[in-house]
């Protein structure tokens, strides 16, 4: 078994790691890629081929990991190559990856929900080829939603829909606890029901909804955009606290 990546950063390294097994052969290529991608390739334990397009052909599972800008350029280039299975984990929507399903064969819709190297990342699969991809739940967990490419976007990014418009709302929160002085205690009974972890998790949350607002506002308008037949008030009402 070949698995071969495009795109070696931090998805794709954790996946070397994390799938060791003396059946599956690793390959990817340096193609025009930055110092740093090199640098981290030359540290692996990797088969490095001279163009992208060989390791396309060459894969059994072809896995891109690039960026959500460049998904759909690096599937129109390389996907008509790949014979096996093209597993497509970048971030992006379901109308670019149904894009993606119109030039690309055996395309399975893939999303690592949360970080890659938190202690138990996710991966959610979806399409007909899917099942084919499901013996990895021997080195990380791997859970089918269906057939259908798409599914597995459409479910990201109702979960962004989810975190995006509750990041706002805690924002909002947040400042008016403040106004009153209070801010400690209102972490602190809202810690009673929703765990001892809440403060720390909704602090990282808010510095990171403010330090990123423009981008977050961006995906915000992306899913108004694309559930545009669904009641989305809350949502909107999101976008309008994050832009101001
Ligand atoms: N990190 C996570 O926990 C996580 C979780 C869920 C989803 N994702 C998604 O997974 C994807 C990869 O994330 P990452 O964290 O691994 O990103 P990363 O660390 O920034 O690495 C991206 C890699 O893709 C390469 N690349 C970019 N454009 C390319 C192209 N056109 N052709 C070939 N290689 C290209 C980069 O090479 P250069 O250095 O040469 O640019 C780099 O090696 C992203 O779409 C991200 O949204 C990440």
């Amino acid at each position: 078994m070949i698995i071969g990546f495009i795109g070696f950063g931090k998805v794709s390294r954790t996946l070397l790691k994390l799938i060791s097994s003396k059946d599956v052969k690793f390959i990817t290529s340096m193609e025009g890629r930055s110092a740093e991608t090199q640098n981290s390739i030359k540290n692996e334990n990797i088969e490095v081929l001279d163009t992208f397009k060989q390791v396309a052909i060459k894969s059994d599972i072809l896995i891109s990991a690039t960026s959500p800008k460049s998904a759909p350029d690096v599937a129109l280039k390389y996907g008509r190559y790949a014979q096996g299975i093209y597993l497509d984990l970048n971030n992006i929507s379901p109308d670019t990856t149904d894009e993606i399903g119109k030039t690309v064969k055996n395309l399975v819709d893939g999303a690592i929900i949360g970080k890659i190297d938190s202690d138990n990342p996710v991966m959610y699969i979806s399409g007909k080829k899917a099942d084919e991809l499901l013996f990895l739940n021997e080195f990380i967990t791997v859970k089918k939603i269906s057939d259908n490419v798409g599914d597995v976007s459409i479910l990201k990014m109702l979960r962004s829909t989810y975190t995006k418009s509750l990041s706002a709302l805690l924002i909002e929160s947040f400042e008016i606890s403040k106004t009153y002085g209070l801010e400690d205690e209102f972490f602190d009974i809202l810690a009673l029901t929703e765990g001892d972890e809440f403060r720390q998790k909704s602090l990282s949350r808010i510095s990171n909804t403010l330090n990123s607002s423009k981008r977050k506002s961006e995906e915000l308008e992306e899913i108004i955009e694309f559930f545009n037949k669904n009641d989305l008030v809350m949502v909107k009402a999101a976008l309008e606290k994050l832009s101001r």
